[in-house]
């Protein structure tokens, strides 16, 4: 029988069964199988972490990470889970198939889990946490959004004695690097999505990223952590700048607009919200929005994210970070870890059970930029004010 997740007083490590080998699989493997890294973070407390199991279904993947042959590598992912030592899997395989399957088959062996899938968690959240808590697995899913940014444990954690109005967010680094070069380089969108391809940003199918289903996704679990429900991300509107029927996300963003903005001091971001009204009903959407070029939204580029947060007492914070990359999303993956071998248990904390929950229809109740551009009208919500 494998050790208590943390439990205090044992030396024994903490048993780690990796899934998923790409680019952060990668950088967590290679963190774990540092021996200088595992001395480092053992200094700061808890139990060590050994890396015990590999799981990618192409086994080449492990090539060039010399791994010891203490460690297995299977392409038999279930065979990995369902091993009775492993205190812990980490996936990062992305997608709900297999990941789903073999998540929910870790969290009812009582495993602790580490994601970064927040497709899976959005798409599935409730009952995933329904499991865990059944069957006590811790599950922590920091990387999930914002890549190396810590945002979620933050949401639970340091701001507790805050009431959340608002969170905003640069949630997705492929959409912010295309709207980035249409804005510094005039480039259009088509030209712009080509070129965030052949620098390994964007997707060979770019769709979830470019019409905000990533976006809309990463902005369900800030809601499971700030407002405490899961909405469907499926049920979140993804708005148009080029009017309802158009394609949602920056797909109809055009340099026109891009241009008539800037003029008067915005710029177009694509950003994800969620809010609570004073009656506890939750709304979301996706959208561009226009926001001001001097504000910590409209200055941050590239693949860069940001979230804002709203709440009494401290009025607006911003986090601010790289949103995906191998070593910066291995860094939330690997804090999650250490946080497992401390003792800590899921990200959603002392936080009650969240219950699904209807998205409120509630769209932006604020000011809009209305700006008529050749072709037709352009309108985004004004996120951040005028330039002062
Ligand atoms: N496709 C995502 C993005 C990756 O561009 O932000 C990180 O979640």
């Amino acid at each position: 029988m494998s050790p208590r997740l943390g439990s205090e007083g044992t030396e024994a490590p903490l048993r780690v069964g990796l899934l998923g080998l790409g680019t952060v699989g990668r950088a967590v493997a290679e963190a774990l199988l540092d021996a200088g890294w595992c001395d480092g973070v053992r200094r700061r407390g808890g139990r060590a972490l050994q890396l015990v199991a590999v799981g990618a279904r192409d086994p080449g993947r492990s090539r060039g990470l010399g791994m010891p042959a203490s460690v297995e590598a299977s392409s038999d992912l279930d065979a990995v889970v369902a091993r009775p030592d492993l205190d812990v899997v980490v996936e990062l395989l992305g997608g709900l198939d297999p990941a789903e399957r073999l998540l929910r088959s870790a969290l009812e062996r009582g495993r602790g889990v580490v994601t970064a899938n927040k497709a899976l968690l959005a798409a599935r959240g409730a009952s995933l946490e329904r499991l865990a808590r059944w069957t006590g697995a811790p599950l922590r899913f920091e990387a999930a959004v914002g890549g190396g940014i810590p945002i979620l444990t933050p949401l639970v954690r340091d701001l507790a004695a805050t009431q959340i109005r608002s969170v905003s967010g640069i949630v997705n680094g492929t959409t912010n690097h295309i709207l980035t070069a249409m804005t510094r380089d005039g480039v259009a969108y088509p030209d712009a999505v080509v070129d965030a391809q052949r620098l390994g940003f964007a997707e060979a199918d770019p769709s979830a990223d470019v019409e905000g289903l990533d976006a809309a996704a990463k902005s369900a679990i800030l809601a499971r952590l700030a407002f405490g429900v899961w909405l469907d991300p499926e049920a979140i509107p993804r708005g148009s700048s080029a009017g309802e029927d158009a394609a949602p996300g920056i797909t109809g963003v055009t340099p026109q607009a891009i241009l008539a903005a800037g003029d008067r001091g915005f710029v177009i971001k694509l950003v994800g919200r969620a809010e609570q009204s004073a009656d506890g009903t939750v709304s979301a959407w996706v959208a561009p929005v226009a926001v001001a070029r001097s504000s910590p939204m409209g200055s941050t580029d590239g693949v860069t994210n940001i979230i804002e947060i709203e709440a009494d007492r401290v009025g607006r914070l911003w986090f601010r970070g790289p949103g995906a990359g191998g070593p910066a999303t291995s860094s939330a993956v690997l804090a999650d870890l250490l946080a497992l071998a401390r003792g800590e248990g899921a990200t959603w904390g002392a936080l009650p059970e969240a219950p699904p929950a209807a998205v409120s229809a509630k769209g932006w109740s604020g000011p809009w930029l209305d700006l008529k551009v050749d072709p037709g009208r352009s309108r985004f919500p004004l996120l951040a004010g005028p330039p002062a």
